[in-house]
């Protein structure tokens, strides 16, 4: 029995293909229903991470910032979607997508720039901050965010 969000992963010193694997054995953890916060300055790797995941679930359509668009859709061996709220504060409330339509229990939903939409998305299952450590190096978390998570993750990878 744990409390509260659980660190899984933590790296250092992570190059593009390393954060590239990770996206791509995290996609192993991930189950229909999931929300997924990434975090991370401009630049950071998020939708590289996001890319790895959407392949890895056999996306075949290209993975790009769904920047004027909030949100892009995509079908692997499991749908996919991918949020990125950077814009949201720009966006006015007539014109804001209902976002909570964006979680439902059929789809992985992963949130670039999240902040903005955290109290409307919800609690995520997992959490992803990525930091600059230099031009090609990355720092990397996961956390799970709920008990569920945490298990599935120690039953994905074991517990090292
Ligand atoms: N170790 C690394 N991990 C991730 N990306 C790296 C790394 N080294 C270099 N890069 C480069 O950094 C860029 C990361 O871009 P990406 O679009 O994934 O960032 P982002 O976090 O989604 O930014 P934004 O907030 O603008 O959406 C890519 O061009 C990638 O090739
Ligand atoms: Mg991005």
């Amino acid at each position: 029995m744990v409390e509260g969000p659980q660190l899984v992963l933590s790296r250092t010193g992570v190059g593009l293909r390393e954060l590239e694997r990770i996206g791509r054995d995290f996609s192993r953890a991930l189950r229909p229903g999931d929300l997924v916060y990434l975090y991370g300055p401009l630049g950071a790797g998020k939708t590289v991470f996001v890319r790895a995941i959407a392949r890895a679930l056999d996306v075949t359509d290209p993975v790009r910032s769904p920047s004027f668009t909030l949100a892009n859709i995509y079908s692997g061996r499991l749908t996919v979607r991918h949020l990125d709220l950077y814009r949201l504060d720009q966006i006015g409330e007539d014109d804001a997508l209902a976002l909570e339509e964006y979680v439902d229990g059929e789809a992985v939903t992963l949130v670039e720039w999240p902040e903005a939409g955290v109290g409307r998305l919800g609690e995520a299952d997992w959490t992803v901050s990525i930091g600059h450590e230099s031009l090609k190096k990355r720092v990397l978390e996961i956390v799970a965010g709920t008990e569920e998570a945490w298990l599935r993750w120690k039953e994905t990878f074991g517990d090292d």
